[in-house]
């Protein structure tokens, strides 16, 4: 009886061993179920602010990111593409190991989670100082964004919420950047092959002048935080003692110096008349003594 129950589960195992491979969902299918399921989902705006804590460490409590572009804003991203890119990245379809642990559902939570945390931060109001790119070409990048990008992230930047496209008008231009390169080569995971196709022959050139167009396209202004907000959810976030913005003022001139006043002359060095500084000047040594003739002395 024994023998039989184990012939039947190794029948079992093996059974499921060999079907399995037909049945494995890849990352992006995992990633698409739980997108499905979390757009059917009432969001939460408190459960949202009370999840978003864990992010504020790298996207600051503003959801801006940094201008920098090491973090990227997620203030105002469109609520479906916030959804898509964490399904992704938490089911390993975008790769993003920095902040993959925070993602999983030991962190971050489960698909309500993700409702509320989304729609909390697609309600944020977006940085008015977001990092740009530096200035020169921009009438080459408006001509590329429109031959380019416009079809897919519309003509502000504003993105597709319906086909989860994501906003890129006002995001920082580092991260426009690495993303542009990421996706280039392939390398981000859910890359849009269609978009890759597209981009696929653009000089570095044209590149940083498309990027620089895209961070510097304002969105509406509704969508745009006053200069010096700072989320009110999070009054005890430990802030830089000064405020970043606005920029540094210049150095003031340094005052002149006062002119360096004249050393007393030094006293003049008195004359020795009798000895001379130079070996030369020394008597010649003395020649050594004869040999003694004195033979008591030997
Ligand atoms: C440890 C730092 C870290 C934490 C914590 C973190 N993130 Fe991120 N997040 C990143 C980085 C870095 C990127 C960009 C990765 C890249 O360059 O592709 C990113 C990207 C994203 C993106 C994609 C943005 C885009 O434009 O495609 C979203 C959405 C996002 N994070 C949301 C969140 C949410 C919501 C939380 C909190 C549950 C969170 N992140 C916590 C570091 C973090
Ligand atoms: C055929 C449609 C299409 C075209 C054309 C296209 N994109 Fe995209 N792009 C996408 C989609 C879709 C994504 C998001 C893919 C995903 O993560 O699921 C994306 C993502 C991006 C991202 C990453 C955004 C983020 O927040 O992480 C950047 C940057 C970007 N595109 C820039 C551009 C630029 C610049 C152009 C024009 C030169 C362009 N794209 C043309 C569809 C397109």
């Amino acid at each position: 009886m024994k023998t039989r129950s184990l012939m039947c589960l190794t029948v079992l195992a093996l059974a499921v061993v060999s079907a399995s491979p037909s049945y494995a969902a890849t990352p992006a299918q995992i990633a698409q179920a739980e997108y499905d399921e979390v757009m059917t989902l009432e969001p939460d705006l408190e459960s949202g602010r009370a999840t978003f804590l864990t992010c504020t460490v790298c996207h600051k409590p503003e959801g801006w990111g940094t201008p920098d572009g090491s973090y990227p804003q997620i203030a105002g991203q469109l609520r479906t593409v916030i959804i898509k890119q964490l399904a992704d990245i938490r089911a390993r379809h975008r790769h993003n190991p920095l902040m993959y642990p925070f993602s999983i559902p030991h962190t971050l939570g489960g698909v309500q989670q993700i409702a509320d945390v989304a729609a909390y931060v697609a309600q944020l109001p977006m940085t008015p100082y977001n990092g740009v790119g530096p200035g020169f070409d921009l009438d080459l990048g408006q001509r590329l964004f429109e031959d380019n990008c416009v079809e897919c992230h519309g003509k502000q930047g504003e993105g597709n919420s319906e086909e989860h496209i994501p906003a890129i008008a006002g995001q920082h231009y580092n991260y426009l950047v690495r993303e542009f390169d990421l996706i280039r080569a392939n390398r981000r995971g859910n890359a849009d092959p269609k978009m890759v196709k597209h981009v696929k022959g653009f000089s570095r050139r044209e590149e940083s002048a498309v990027l620089d167009y895209t961070s510097r396209l304002r969105p509406p202004a509704e969508k745009l935080a006053k200069g010096g907000w700072l989320n009110p959810d999070f009054p005890y976030y430990a802030r830089p003692p000064e405020p970043e913005w606005p920029p540094i003022a210049p150095m003031p001139e340094p005052a002149p110096m006062p002119p360096m006043p004249e050393p007393p002359a030094m006293p003049a060095f008195p004359e020795s008349p009798a000895m001379g500084f130079g070996r030369e000047q020394l008597p010649p040594p003395e020649p050594p003594p004869p040999p003694s003739t004195n033979p008591w002395s030997q």
